[in-house]
Order: C-alpha cells, then sequence, then structure tokens
C-alpha cells in the first residue's frame, strides 16, 4: 500500500506498449495511474475514452497517463479498437499503455483491490483507483472509488492544476477551485509577509472568531518558485 507523500514503487508490468519500468517510463514527468476492474466493461470503455480526449489537456500539463486492468496484453488489445471507437477517434496506434494484471499483483500490492467485486472464480478485481505520481516519483493524490461509479477526469486535471500551482507558490487552492479563481494564502506564511507580497490584492475575510486565517488573493500567474 502506497501512502501519500511515499515514493511510487518501481514496478515492472507487461503492458499493451511493451514491458516498462515504472520509474523509467514516467522520466521526468508528472504521471496518472489508473485502474480497473475488467477489459471490455461498460463504465471502464467510457472512461479510458474520455482519457483519449483528455489527452491534450494532459500533454500540456506535462502529464503521462497509464491505465491497468486485471486482463492479459491480448486482451487489451483487442478492447483498444472498442475504446477507440467510443472515443471516435481512429488513430493507428492507442496513445497511452495500459498494464496487464491478471495475477492481481500489481494491484494487491498497490492496495487497489476491491473485495465486493471478483470475477467468475471469486478472485477480487481492482477498484477504479487514481493515483497522481510528481517528476520526484512522490504519490500525490490517491483516490478509489467503486466499480460503478466512472470516474471524473475533469477533477483529476483541476487537482493537477492545483497541485502545480500550489507546488510553484505558497497558496492553497479553496473548495471548488477552478484554474484562474483566486487562491488562498498559505497558514504558514506570516501575516506581515503576505501584506507585503500581495499589497491591496490581500483580501482578508471576516469571520465570527475574529482570526484573520482566511487569506485571498489572485491566482498567480508566472509558473516559476517563490
Ligand atoms: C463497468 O466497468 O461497467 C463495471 C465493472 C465492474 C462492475 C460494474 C461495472
Amino acid at each position: 500500500m502506497v501512502l501519500l507523500g511515499d515514493t511510487f514503487p518501481n514496478f515492472t508490468a507487461e503492458t499493451s506498449t511493451g514491458k516498462i519500468k515504472f520509474h523509467d517510463w514516467l522520466g521526468n514527468s508528472w504521471g496518472i495511474l489508473f485502474s480497473h476492474p475488467n477489459d471490455f466493461t461498460p463504465v471502464c470503455t467510457t472512461e479510458l475514452a474520455r482519457v483519449v480526449q483528455l489527452l491534450p489537456e494532459f500533454q500540456r500539463l506535462g502529464v503521462k497517463v497509464i491505465g491497468l486492468s486485471c486482463n492479459s496484453v491480448a486482451s487489451h488489445l483487442s478492447w483498444i479498437e472498442d475504446i477507440k471507437s467510443y472515443a471516435g477517434v481512429s488513430m493507428e496506434k492507442f496513445p497511452y499503455p495500459i498494464i496487464e494484471d491478471e495475477s492481481r499483483v500489481l494491484a494487491t500490492s498497490l492496495g487497489m483491490l476491491d473485495p465486493s467485486e471478483a470475477d467468475k472464480d471469486g478472485i477480487p478485481l481492482a477498484a477504479r483507483a487514481v493515483f497522481i505520481i510528481d517528476p520526484n516519483m512522490k504519490m500525490r493524490l490517491s483516490i478509489l472509488y467503486p466499480a460503478t461509479t466512472g470516474r471524473n477526469f475533469d477533477e483529476i486535471i483541476r487537482v493537477i492544476e492545483s497541485l502545480q500551482l500550489t507546488d510553484a507558490h505558497l497558496v492553497a487552492t479553496p473548495a471548488d477551485w477552478k484554474k484562474g479563481d483566486d487562491v488562498m494564502v498559505q497558514p504558514s506564511v506570516p501575516m506581515e509577509e503576505a501584506k507585503k507580497k500581495y499589497g491591496n490584492k490581500l483580501r482578508i475575510i471576516d469571520l465570527p472568531s475574529g482570526n484573520p486565517y482566511l487569506r485571498m488573493v489572485p491566482q498567480p500567474i508566472e509558473t516559476s518558485s517563490e
């Protein structure tokens, strides 16, 4: 089981595009690893198709994507034709790899199994896990969805945008934040420093406690670190 902040395991796996060693495959990019219970299932097909459609967004953010499903590479290669058809694309080469994990060795070691979803032999399948891994190979987000709920990949892009912003600046993003919305000064930043840095752009929200901890500022635009 990998926890937030842990170095993501450097596993070796067979995929629809050949054998990979995870850290070599990721290189200096951000990464999203998302798992699926089974090939040729309806919700999974919509999810993989959505990721194909969102690839330009992932590329813009410097993110590589990789799927995992508890089936063989041969099964993945055949399923890919359905995914391309559903996504409405006709590319020769499918644009991201899908890991084979018939034995569930990887799904088990990454804590992805859903005991309420099993194959015909009663062996648990992978849940819909999403892991975001940063260029330092650290796990930055982990969400497990049940098999019956398809993921919202726009939300995953939103989290990547927040992580990249808050890695570069001492800010945090509030509930339902979207790129371009105001952000908050991190609690660790002393008030004098916040006033000096943001001047009249700093907006302190009045609260019954009288405690000035809710400090809004416009989203920093430049991407360099503070
Ligand atoms: C699906 O991908 O549609 C699915 C997979 C397992 C259980 C329920 C739905």
